[in-house]
């Protein structure tokens, strides 16, 4: 028997090292041009110092425009108690689902806030922004499915839509001319047609115009859902996202993606909707079903930061002013800031990786840290540096910072 099971045994190929796959070799290839061009690797500096508009890197302090800290509340007093209390009363993690373990007081009340906040019957947070996008799509949508979705849409949507097994066709960016040519040609034969885009695009800092879309989606008979992971607390000016920016009643929005990782210093993210929407993915949607639940510090410090928001609306307004002095400032120094309504985050286009590289270190050497945005994050050649703004930046940081932009263009 032995040796039947010896001739019969087919000849496996080996699996490559990691080392021989493409990824990794992609990854060697950027490494190498960076020094090759004698640019230090942008990527993964160690934080030395607290969340905060300033950041030690290096043992150097830079003013930080490399955080979604819109709102300056992730060093807020309140929001570090409410953390270190729910640590204290709850421990440190719920070490399993929630649908197993049970919810705490606090889950509840940060999805009832949310809600209310947003302007939806219900929400539901997952552990990340991301894996709330992702299982959601993936949950809601099967073949005979059809996802639409704006091209520069983040990687979360993509892989839902992937995963759910739906047909994919993507439009053109922001542009709802294309979004009807794709219904157009596709709408009949599929059963759900999800519409997907983003609130604030997060490498182009532009929105799309929301109300002719939701005219679009009920004339198609389709769902549409907006990721507002930057459009929390940034847009609009109470900081109600993209809903409120646009002037359009936030239910016609049948899914709302936010995180609580950017504007409401914290982690995770949620899903606002309707009460049924609520309550397929609160047992179906594997990131929540099979995954642990919100830690207690992490829920506290979310509800907390939304609170000040809801009871602060001046730092929205600071964080709108800090824009738009940013954003005139390097307007008026004639950099190209793409199609960005200069709202949240502000791109810098450069275009080559090689330039931006040079760029960011430059900035950097300058005192100011904002980011490298390059292939595949962005198209190949569209490289950029991005400034996240936040209502705590001063007006001298600001105006510094695009001086010190000016006098470093030139590099090579
Ligand atoms: C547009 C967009 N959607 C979703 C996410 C994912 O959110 P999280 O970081 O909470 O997972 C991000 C995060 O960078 C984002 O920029």
């Amino acid at each position: 028997m032995a040796s039947i099971t010896r001739a019969l045994k087919p000849c496996y190929r080996k699996a490559a090292a990691f080392s021989d796959t493409s990824l990794f070799q992609s990854i060697r290839q950027y490494q190498m041009l960076g020094q090759a061009w004698g640019v230090e690797n942008p990527f993964f500096k160690i934080q030395e110092s607290r969340s905060k508009r300033s950041v030690t890197i290096d043992g150097r302090q830079l003013i930080n425009f490399g955080w979604c800290d819109y709102l300056g509340l992730s060093d807020h007093p309140k929001v570090l108690a409410a953390a270190k209390s729910a640590i204290d009363e709850f421990g440190s993690c719920i070490s399993a689902s929630r649908m197993v373990s049970g919810d705490l007081q606090m889950h509840r009340q940060l999805e009832t806030e949310l809600a209310e906040f947003f302007g939806f019957e219900n929400a539901l947070v997952f552990v990340s922004g991301r894996a709330a996008s992702v299982s959601t799509i993936g949950t809601l949508l099967s073949k005979g499915d059809l996802v639409v979705h704006d091209e520069l849409v983040h990687n979360s949507a993509i892989v839902g839509a992937r995963l759910s097994g739906a047909e994919m066709k993507p439009f053109k960016h922001n542009n709802l001319e294309s979004l009807i040519r794709v219904l157009l040609e596709s709408r009949e034969r599929f059963k759900n047609v999800l519409i997907v885009v983003e609130g604030l695009y997060s490498t182009e800092g532009d929105c799309v115009n929301l109300s002719r879309l939701v005219q679009i989606k009920q004339e198609f008979g389709c769902w549409l859902m907006v990721d507002d992971a930057h459009g929390v607390g940034v847009l609009g000016e109470s900081g109600r996202g993209l809903a409120e920016y646009a002037a359009v009643d936030p239910r016609k929005i049948d899914i709302y993606m936010g995180t609580l990782s950017k504007a409401l210093a914290s982690c995770g993210g949620f899903i606002a909707g309707n009460a049924e929407l609520n309550e397929i993915l609160k047992y179906s949607a594997p990131a929540f079903v099979y995954s642990v639940g919100l830690p207690p510090a992490v829920t506290a410090a979310a509800l907390a930061s939304l609170r000040i928001l809801r009871s602060e609306p001046e730092r929205v307004h600071r964080l709108h002013d800090n824009c738009k002095l940013f954003f005139g400032e390097c307007r008026a120094r004639g950099f190209d800031t793409g199609t960005s309504i200069g709202l949240g985050m502000i791109p810098i286009m450069v275009g080559s990786v090689k330039k931006t590289g040079r760029w960011m270190e430059l900035m950097i050497k300058r005192g100011f840290n904002p980011s490298p945005i390059i292939y595949p994050g962005v198209r190949i050649n569209s490289s950029r540096l991005r400034f996240f703004i936040s209502s705590e930046h001063s007006v001298y940081e600001l105006q510094s910072c695009a001086e010190a932009l000016s006098g470093s263009e030139s590099v090579r």
